[in-house]
């Protein structure tokens, strides 16, 4: 049964995932998610956070370990049919991190309004929700328009509302902010903020150490043997450079200010000085 009790959402005990029984993807993942927090994954390409998202999301199941969410063991069997699947799945919303693996409807009207409708709520509460969705976004002109001929921003930003219209209790989001341009990251970040309560939660995997600065209450950091190396407080390790550096989250490259062509590790905003 799904527990009354939200406070925990997610508890993740030594999780491992394998592709194809031997591309590791993730390695003794453990840790505890409860309502109200807004968890930052970051790692280089590959370590796994997409993957893991994928597991949070019950689209993936583990190779070996266990996820409990809501109080439920997920697996297979228990996600196929069935009260408790519909229930997890109006909870839970996960955005990809590749907006065309996720749109699939003939227009932009259709993508916002379609999950909402499977959920059996009520024409009136879809149109009204898709127009927020579509206005929250500043996408309300695509309405119209077919996905797949779309710009990548207006992509990624229509696979955000096709899971905002459902109002998920937890927020899975995969590299949101990537594609977007300055305003409508920002926008975005607004909606994030204004969203979170103490009820839901998000969970996020991005490259972006401002954004988590910016979002995060929580930072998972998954390291290249696809385990977690550091989970705690953003301001922990965002200012712990050889930390960074060692884990593949900056890096020390050449780049020019004005005149001048030089190296030094290239720290998010508010710690580069020069
Ligand atoms: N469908 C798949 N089949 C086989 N291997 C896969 C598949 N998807 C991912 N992998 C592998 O699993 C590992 C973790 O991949 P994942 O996509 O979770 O990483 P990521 O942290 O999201 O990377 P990125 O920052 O590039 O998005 C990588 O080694 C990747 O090559
Ligand atoms: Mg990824």
């Amino acid at each position: 049964m799904i527990s009354l009790d939200n406070t925990l959402i997610y508890k993740a005990k030594d999780l491992y995932y394998d592709y194809l029984g031997n591309i590791p993807a993730l390695r003794n993942i453990c840790f505890n998610i409860g309502a109200g927090e807004l968890v930052a994954l970051v790692g280089a390409n590959g370590s796994g956070k997409s993957t893991l998202l994928k597991i949070l999301d019950g689209l993936l199941f583990p190779t070996s370990g266990e996820l409990m969410a809501f109080g439920t063991r997920l697996s297979e069997k228990i996600l196929e049919t069935g009260n408790l699947a519909a229930e997890f799945r109006r909870r839970v919303g996960l955005v990809f991190q590749d907006p065309d693996v996720q749109l699939f409807s003939p227009t932009v009207w259709d993508e916002v309004t379609f999950g909402p409708l499977q959920l059996g709520i009520s024409k009136d509460e879809v149109i009204s929700r898709a127009n927020e969705t579509l206005e929250v976004l500043n996408i309300s002109s695509l309405r119209e328009r077919p996905p797949y001929l779309l710009s990548g921003g207006e992509k990624k930003k229509v696979s955000l509302a096709s899971v905002l219209s459902l109002r998920p209790q937890v927020l899975l989001l995969d590299e949101p902010t990537t594609g977007l341009d300055p305003w409508s990251q920002g926008n975005l970040i607004d909606f994030l903020l204004q969203w979170a309560d103490k009820g839901k939660a998000l969970v996020f995997s991005t490259q972006d150490l401002d954004v988590v600065e910016e979002v995060a209450t929580r930072i998972i950091v998954i390291g290249a043997s696809h385990d977690i190396v550091a989970d705690g407080m953003p301001e922990e390790f965002l200012s712990d450079s050889d930390f960074l550096l060692r884990n593949n989250l900056i890096h020390e490259h050449s780049h020019r200010h004005k005149e001048l062509v030089h190296r030094h590790p290239h720290l998010h905003e508010h710690m580069h000085e020069h």
